[in-house]
């Protein structure tokens, strides 16, 4: 499994608090069937308690660690994005990041309302030529008010990624069946673990998710979620909602 949400980097944000804790984290995500996993700092902690310089350094030296512990999982670089209308300068600026240095970017929506700016700082990052991929859609207020705004999003060619842990329930019920429409209706294209500790109801159990999703959509679909889908986001090649 490819998972394109993960917060793995030690002290950095509300992730992992030491490099012990990020390698617990990891041998956890190793065990569930993740295969590559990209870290994806929130980008305000990112650029105001560090910077992306420490972040890339602070992920080149746990790679080296997964390394030495021959674990077969590979760690690329991403970020959390929180939209704001900024947004598109701090891509040009090299402060906010894509997945694996693709076309794809991990986009955070405001939790609660709906400000004036989330349309056209959405439009501009896509004439900018990056593709949004929105991070768990249903914990946001926007979405769960009114899901045809996320259709609209997705015909307009962004990605939507659903929470594992939404799915089972360790966002609560109403999360929980808002998310299983979603998968159902075909607006997830991708689900991802949102990790940020080695256990409890922040874990990276991508599998617990897939198996949820297989008893909803079967397996075909079940598998674009969390293989064929984030697999190709992070090869940069994936070309349209294929479920
Ligand atoms: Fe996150």
């Amino acid at each position: 499994m490819y998972d394109l949400h993960s917060h793995i980097l030690p002290g950095i944000d509300d992730g992992p608090r030491s490099k012990n804790e990020s390698l617990e984290l990891i041998l956890a995500a190793s065990r569930s069937g993740i295969k590559t996993l990209i870290a994806t700092p929130h980008m305000k902690d990112v650029n105001e308690k560090r910077s992306v310089r420490y972040t890339q350094e602070v992920l080149r030296l746990l790679q080296q660690d997964v390394k030495s512990l021959n674990l077969s999982i590979r760690l690329k670089m991403g970020m959390e994005n929180h939209l704001a209308p900024n947004t598109p300068d701090m891509f040009k600026a090299g402060k906010s990041l894509t997945i694996n240095s693709t076309n794809f970017a991990l986009i955070e929506l405001p939790f609660f309302g709906y400000p004036d700016y989330v349309d056209d700082t959405l439009q501009e990052l896509q004439q900018n030529g990056i593709t949004p991929v929105l991070a768990h859609p249903e914990r946001i207020e926007l979405i769960q008010n009114n899901p045809a705004k996320l259709e609209q999003f997705v015909n307009q060619g962004m990605v939507s990624q659903v929470t594992s842990g939404s799915l089972i329930g360790q966002f609560g019920k109403e999360v929980k069946s808002f998310t299983e429409m979603l998968v159902t209706k075909g607006m997830a294209h991708v689900m991802s673990s949102d990790c940020h500790r080695p256990f409890g109801r922040r874990a990276p159990d991508l599998h617990v998710g897939y198996q949820a999703a297989y008893r909803l959509i079967g397996e075909a679909k079940a598998k674009m979620l969390v293989c064929h889908n984030p697999k190709s986001i992070i090869n940069g090649t994936y070309t349209s909602h294929t479920l």
